[in-house]
């Protein structure tokens, strides 16, 4: 089945627009990716040195965002303030996810969620959330509030288009992976413990430095990704806003869970646009596991 068909039956019509804008966009970002990384020099039609990747990723899905008349505002990582538009979906992304492993050519990602309200606004607000991943495939993941489900790029004549990978997609119970990010000389105490008693268990270590990428994993087999709190920076590195809440929407419709180390993510109402969280997402049994050792240690005198 194609993509336009799939949303037309499965999502309301707004996101259903949404949806097939971003997806049409990311072939756009992952096309343009060697010109615009600085790996191959390209110059415009008068001679001006072309933008960097997570600007023109931005001004891409921006204009394809807004084309639609359906944001009433499209806030990036990559902006200070949100592009303003006439329509009722407020939009928050990470155009570009992974940006500095581009010249390493690990997997990249764009992540989107859609709220019902002006931002920031919490998880709670999220009527829909999607993830592009741009690796040996370009998918898309989402979820509008019934199931995660996944279409992928394919060869369709002269151009591309999106088919249908898989439906409601669950993450297994029993953990498989973990990857934790930042250093660990840095992490708090309980993540570092948490950590030490992942391989005895059986699980294997398998990161690749794009959340996109790394959570892409632990949603096939199962375990736990993490950008942590770290000792000298308690609110971890990811934005609740463009990262942490929409990929938290996705894997709770998924069957998980992710906390910030002492509740669910999807509850935190940040209070800025570029707030930042630590980050425990994956099997809910693991996550809960880490968070109730992070709580209790939090806890202690
Ligand atoms: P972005 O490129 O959108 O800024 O995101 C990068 C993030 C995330 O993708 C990844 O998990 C994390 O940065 C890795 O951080 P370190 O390089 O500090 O490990
Ligand atoms: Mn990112
Ligand atoms: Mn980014």
């Amino acid at each position: 089945m194609k993509l336009d068909e799939f949303l037309r039956l499965n999502a309301p019509d707004d996101l259903a627009a949404l949806t097939s804008a971003i997806a049409a966009a990311s072939l756009g970002v992952w096309e343009s990716v060697p010109f615009k990384s600085g790996l191959l020099s390209e110059t415009n039609p008068s001679g001006e040195t072309q933008k960097a990747i997570d600007v023109f990723s931005n001004d891409l899905f921006v204009d394809a965002l807004t084309s639609t008349g359906l944001v009433a505002e499209v806030a990036s990582e990559e902006m200070e303030e949100p592009v303003v538009s006439k329509g009722s979906v407020s939009v928050a992304m990470d155009p570009l996810d992974g940006s500095s492993n581009v010249e390493t050519n690990n997997p990249l990602g764009s992540i989107f969620g859609f709220y019902t309200r002006k931002l920031p606004a919490s998880g709670r607000a999220l009527a829909g959330a999607l993830y592009v991943t741009y690796g040996t495939m370009v998918t898309l993941t989402f979820s509008f509030g019934k199931g995660v489900h996944r279409f992928v790029a394919v060869r369709d004549g002269s151009a591309m288009s999106f088919q249908l990978l898989g439906v409601n997609l669950k993450i297994p119970e029993k953990p498989e992976v973990y990857g934790f990010g930042g250093a660990r000389a840095d992490w708090i105490p309980p993540v570092s413990a948490f950590w030490h008693s992942l391989e005895p268990r059986g699980l294997r270590n398998r990161y690749c430095g794009t959340f996109v990428g790394d959570y892409n994993q632990v949603l096939a087999r199962g375990g736990i990704f993490s950008y942590p709190a770290l000792t000298k920076k308690p609110r971890g590195k990811l934005r609740v806003l463009y990262e942490c809440a929409p990929m938290a929407y996705i894997n709770e419709q998924a069957g998980g869970y992710a906390s910030d180390g002492s509740g669910n993510i999807l509850d935190i109402e940040p209070a800025g646009l570029a707030e930042t969280a630590p980050l425990y997402i994956g099997s809910a049994g693991l996550v809960r596991e880490l968070e109730g050792s992070i709580s209790s240690k939090q806890r202690a005198p």
